[in-house]
């Protein structure tokens, strides 16, 4: 079983050196790949830290050259690369943009791939499927490269998508990591608390986003997190948002917006709520949350400072708290 994980950190590793001399030394991956990615202000430095690459858009550019090399064929199907149906295989990533996923020493274990054709009806990213070596619900994308700025300056700032990491990291905030734009799950929480207690939320700037940063904020105070929580205008995400505003401003106004998550709730919630019933329901969304939080402590504290925000006596709040607390336990 060891030999067998090593191959696949063979294939892929082998995977990812391919797309990268696709990037800068085909016709193909310089026209469309490396200008695609200059478009989007990455730096040839951040190309090399990420391991960005380009997929041929071809059937087995991939297996071509893996087969040129020697390599087993079964190695290239059991770490996702190729794509096996009825009596056909062809490569899984084919005329895209590649961003590797690596763990957390570095090795690549999976893939993400988006196209480049803006109007195409098919996904914008194709992943990796799940392999022996890639559990979507336990890596965070960016993680090996963010790692020790993440415990050096003792905060994790985390966004979405994977363009959000690469330009965040170009702008030198460089501790910061991707959920990948699915749900944020305990393995993930465990993960950054190897390195901080400290996240802050950066989501898109949409509906979905300010769910999932809701959603995240509960998950992340329940496994015992701080939690910060910044918002963007509607329809922009951090890598816009940075370029839009430029990397200087980006991060004056993350020290300006970075609010506790009592703040960030109440703000969205209550802000400009006049309707009681609302403002009823807020606040009790505001104290669920806090009864999330496994210290006494820090709920105790987060109880008074949610008490002078909301203009509500602490005993009411501390009434509701107490009827969670015992719900839950
Ligand atoms: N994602 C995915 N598959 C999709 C769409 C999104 O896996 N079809 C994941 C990717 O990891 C993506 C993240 O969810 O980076 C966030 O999605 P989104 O905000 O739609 O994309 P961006 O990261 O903003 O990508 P871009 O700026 O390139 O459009
Ligand atoms: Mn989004
Ligand atoms: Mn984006
Ligand atoms: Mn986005
Ligand atoms: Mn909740």
């Amino acid at each position: 079983a060891q030999n067998e994980r090593e191959s696949l950190f063979i294939a892929l590793n082998f995977a990812k050196d391919h797309f990268v001399d696709n990037l800068w030394n085909s016709d193909e991956g310089k026209n469309i790949g490396l200008t695609y990615f200059k478009e989007r202000g990455f730096s040839e430095e951040t190309m090399r830290t990420f391991d960005l690459g380009y997929a041929l858009d071809q059937w087995q550019g991939l297996i071509d050259a893996s087969n040129k090399k020697g390599y087993n064929e079964a190695y290239l199907e059991k770490a996702g690369l190729k794509i096996v149906k009825e009596d056909k295989s062809y490569d899984r990533f084919r005329g895209r943009v590649t961003f590797p996923i690596h763990n957390i020493s570095g090795k690549v274990i999976a893939f993400g791939a988006r196209t480049l054709k803006s109007q195409e009806k098919g996904p914008k990213y194709i992943n990796s499927p799940e392999t022996d070596l890639y559990t979507k619900s336990k890596i965070l994308y960016g993680i090996f490269q963010a790692k020790n700025e993440i415990r050096n300056l003792a905060n994790c700032y985390l966004v979405e998508g994977y363009t959000d990491v690469i330009s965040l990291y170009q702008a030198g905030i460089k501790n910061v990591v991707a959920s990948s734009g699915t749900s944020l799950t305990e393995d993930q929480i465990k993960l950054i608390k190897r390195y901080t207690d400290n996240v802050t939320v950066l989501f898109d700037g949409d509906k979905a986003g300010i769910k999932a940063s809701m959603r995240g904020i509960d998950m992340m105070l329940t496994g015992g997190l701080n939690v910060k929580a910044v918002r963007f205008p509607d329809g922009e995400d951090p890598d816009s948002y940075s370029r839009q505003i430029g990397g200087e401003a980006f991060k004056a106004y993350l020290n300006k917006n970075s609010l506790d998550f009592i703040s960030f709730k109440t703000d969205l919630y209550i802000s400009g709520t006049v309707d009681p019933i609302k403002r009823a329901e807020s606040i009790r969304e505001v104290v669920h949350s806090i009864s999330l939080i496994p210290d006494p402590i820090k709920r105790t504290v987060y109880l008074q400072q949610s008490s002078s925000q909301l203009g509500i006596e602490e005993s009411t709040l501390l009434t509701e708290l107490n009827k969670l607390l015992l719900n839950e336990s």
